[in-house]
């Protein structure tokens, strides 16, 4: 706790960064790696794995772009970097220990940029629950013609959360459909943003929440991507992200993981 809490007064960010949350939550998926290093390692290694078959799609070997680098838990760095002239890790922040294990490459760059283009512009409006709410504006940087490869990496589900907890936690909103539907035109329009680019595209990222028991047995399940449940992945897995005794005595938490490898003519916009 003391460790993450210096980590968490020590690391630089933009102020919207630091007090909306995307700090405090990057430290706390550090710490629940650590924990669960064994449970992690099949959806690691399968999405580590799915980002290596996905290179097939690439038509030449100039730029791989990664959104959501975070840790660099779940990418193959250093065979990107092999393969790649130039490898583009792009994160609204980047933690010092990613800087430094980077800095051995001299082909990665580091992008610190909001691919929602929404974080800030909430921060400083700060909407009233009765007001309206300032939409995405998706921004994917370097993705042009002499980008080879788009992977979005674990990220989709992750973009409404911390914008959701800043209104809710923060600005007193409620949990309301009206909430609920900006979230998810949040996710919408990364996706169609990933659709929309004339670059072969590596999608990865869960769709769904199950609760487990101590015995074994579901007790419930949550869509986190309403629109992914039903398209049908190159790859899917589930992720054992808090096992019993991490979320709850009572139940473990899964996702389940769905890769999607979209070719650069033949995407879908929904
Ligand atoms: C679940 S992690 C993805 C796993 C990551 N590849 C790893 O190995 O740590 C989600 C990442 O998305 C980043 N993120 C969340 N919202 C973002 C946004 N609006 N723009 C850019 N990055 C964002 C977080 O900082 C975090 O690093």
């Amino acid at each position: 706790m003391i460790i993450e809490l210096l980590k968490h007064i020590t690391t630089s960010t933009p102020e919207y960064v630091k007090k909306m949350g995307y700090l405090r939550e990057v430290i706390a998926i550090e710490h629940r790696f650590k924990r669960c290093k064994k449970e992690w390692k099949e959806h690691l290694e399968l999405s580590k794995q799915t980002i290596l078959d996905s290179l097939f799609l690439c038509t030449h070997n100039k730029r791989v772009v990664i959104l959501g680098s975070g840790f660099l838990l779940d990418l193959p760095l250093r065979e990107l970097s092999n393969t790649f002239e130039e490898v583009v890790l792009v994160d609204i922040l980047h933690m010092p220990s990613v800087r430094e294990a980077v800095s051995i490459f001299s082909n990665v760059v580091l992008i610190t940029s909001d691919i929602t283009g929404l974080a800030e512009k909430l921060y400083i409006s700060r909407p009233k629950p009765e007001g309206s709410l300032p939409q995405s504006e998706p921004f994917l940087p370097y993705c042009d013609d002499d980008c080879s490869l788009v992977i979005s990496l674990n990220i989709l589900s992750q973009l409404p959360i911390i914008p959701s907890h800043y209104l809710m936690n923060d600005l007193k909103w409620k949990e309301s459909e009206k909430l609920l539907c900006w979230s998810n035109q949040i996710m919408l329009d990364h996706y169609k943003a990933l659709n929309h680019l004339k670059i072969p595209v590596c999608l990865i990222s869960d769709y769904e929440m199950v609760y487990i028991d101590k015995k074994g047995n579901e007790i419930d399940r949550q869509i986190t991507v309403p629109f992914l449940a039903k398209a049908k992945p190159y790859n899917q897995w589930r992720w054992n992200i808090a096992p019993i005794g991490i979320e709850s005595r009572k139940y473990a938490v899964e996702l389940i993981v769905s890769a999607f490898l979209l070719e650069k003519d033949k995407k879908t916009v929904r």
